[in-house]
């Protein structure tokens, strides 16, 4: 059976074969810290083994959870911000067709997205779609004091007030939070919603392969199980008693690593299927949020190519070379179409008639390869054989194990986000929350 592969020969030409091999005790250390729990954030590790302490017990409870839910209704809203839905997002949009929210006959509900943001107009058109449709809430939240999923949260539980008696209200909800602590938790037990727990020690912007991404994926009418069997053929792969070269993970972290000590200050994840865009999301805030700290770590940034190739590629092709690419590269797409003959033949593209569009597509990445290459560009290549759950499970545990390695072996820890709270507090302080008066002083001189 095939396996994600990860290819860094169009690396050496810039960083050497032995620079990277230079790196290759500190990951390998770097992973064996995180395996013993002996480094930083070690509070933060539940997410190493989920895939495989994960139980049968526990999918079939999500899975009927999500039955449930698909059963009443039409339109289900997620509502959470960054770990709280970038996964759940960067899956089911993978998965999904990409017409299918326009779909009339549908077997899936549609999933929708609230609470990670603060527009006033989102949030009217959010209730406006919503009020004369069947809908369900999963409401996720970690801490269960987001300023923005609770706002969402506030208006979506006025307009099922209106709509829905209370025990079909208990039907529509669904909460995942802590076990015990924030205002989620204090409100589901009140009320009686359904909930599932974030474990403590998995922090949010790990948890997809929790209930936070299971449940929503699960929902959309995707298989979890084979999702969690990826991950868990990826969590045996990168243990630390894989050698380097056998373990993806580690390979990757050693050569950005090497790749940013020579100066490429920012990687730029590729895709070249628009349905990963949003993987490319949830790719961002995992090594943002993990590695931007003590004024390190590498700049997260994303392209859809060929899209963007059209917008970005002059940047990429000729800019400061201080950046390097990760592409995300699917091997066989999963549907066909041939490109048709045409007599006329006006756009002269009669020379590719009856080739796959995807042979269009793979030609268009060689090509950029070998011209960002030339062009001073790094290029990591990580090939995935399909675009369905299992593959998807291996690169999510993939992409997470070498966040923790590379922030280690950077000298960070991976696991907290201390820099989140300088515009919360700010935030609260401006719209006067009781207990910030000092803070709001402070903030009013500064604007002065
Ligand atoms: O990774 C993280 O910890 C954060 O991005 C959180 O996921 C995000 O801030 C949402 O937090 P919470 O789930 O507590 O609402």
């Amino acid at each position: 059976m095939k396996h994600l592969k990860i290819d860094i020969s169009k690396v050496t030409g810039f960083v050497s074969e032995d620079t990277i091999r230079g790196y290759e005790d500190k990951v390998m250390k770097s992973n064996k810290t995180l395996h013993d729990g002996s480094g930083k954030g070690s509070d933060f590790l539940g997410w190493l083994d989920l895939p495989s302490s994960i139980t049968e017990e526990h999918l079939d409870d999500i899975k009927a959870t999500a039955e449930k839910i698909r059963s009443v209704a039409d339109y289900v809203v997620v509502t959470g911000i960054g770990g709280s839905y970038l996964g759940a997002k960067a899956v089911i949009d993978a998965l999904s067709n990409s017409f299918d929210f326009l779909q009339n006959e549908r077997k899936d509900p549609i999933v929708i997205y609230a609470g990670h943001n603060i527009g006033e107009d989102y949030s009217y058109e959010l209730i406006d779609l919503l009020k004369d449709k069947s809908f369900a809430v999963v409401v996720i939240s970690k801490s269960g004091t987001t300023t923005e999923p609770a706002i969402a949260f506030r208006l979506l539980k006025q307009l099922m007030e209106e709509k829905y008696s209370a025990d079909e209200i208990k039907e529509r909800i669904v909460a995942i939070t802590d076990a015990k602590k924030g205002a989620l938790r204090t409100l589901a037990d009140q009320e009686g919603y359904k909930t599932f727990v974030i474990p403590d020690d998995v922090g949010g912007r790990y948890s997809v392969l929790t209930p936070v991404g299971l449940l929503p994926i699960a929902i959309a009418g995707h298989d979890i199980k084979q999702l969690v069997e990826g991950a868990r053929f990826m969590e045996e792969q990168t243990k630390p008693g894989t050698s380097f070269d056998e373990n993806p993970s580690a390979v990757y972290a050693a050569t950005r690593n090497a790749l940013y000590n020579d100066g490429k200050a920012i990687e730029i994840l590729v895709n070249y299927q628009p349905k990963l865009h949003y993987l490319s999301e949830w790719w961002k805030q995992l090594y943002g949020e993990s590695e931007g700290k003590e004024n390190k770590g590498i700049f997260p940034a994303s392209v859809d190519f060929t899209t963007d190739l059209h917008s970005m590629g002059q940047w990429i092709q000729e800019g400061v070379r201080d950046i390097f690419e990760t592409v995300v590269s699917v091997e066989t797409p999963n549907y066909e179409v041939k490109i048709p003959r045409d007599e006329a033949n006006l756009d002269s593209l009669n020379y590719i008639a009856g080739k796959r569009v995807d042979e269009v597509n793979k030609m268009a990445e060689l090509g950029t390869l070998v011209a960002h290459v030339d062009g001073g560009v790094p290029n990591i290549k990580l090939e995935l054989p399909k675009l369905n759950e299992y593959y998807l499970g291996e690169l999510l545990y993939f992409f997470e194990k070498a966040c923790g390695i590379s922030g280690y072996t950077l000298g960070i820890n991976p696991f907290d986000q201390p820099g989140v709270e300088a515009y919360k507090k700010n935030m609260f302080a401006l719209l006067g929350k009781p207990g910030f008066e000092e803070e709001t002083k402070a903030i009013r001189a500064r604007l002065k």
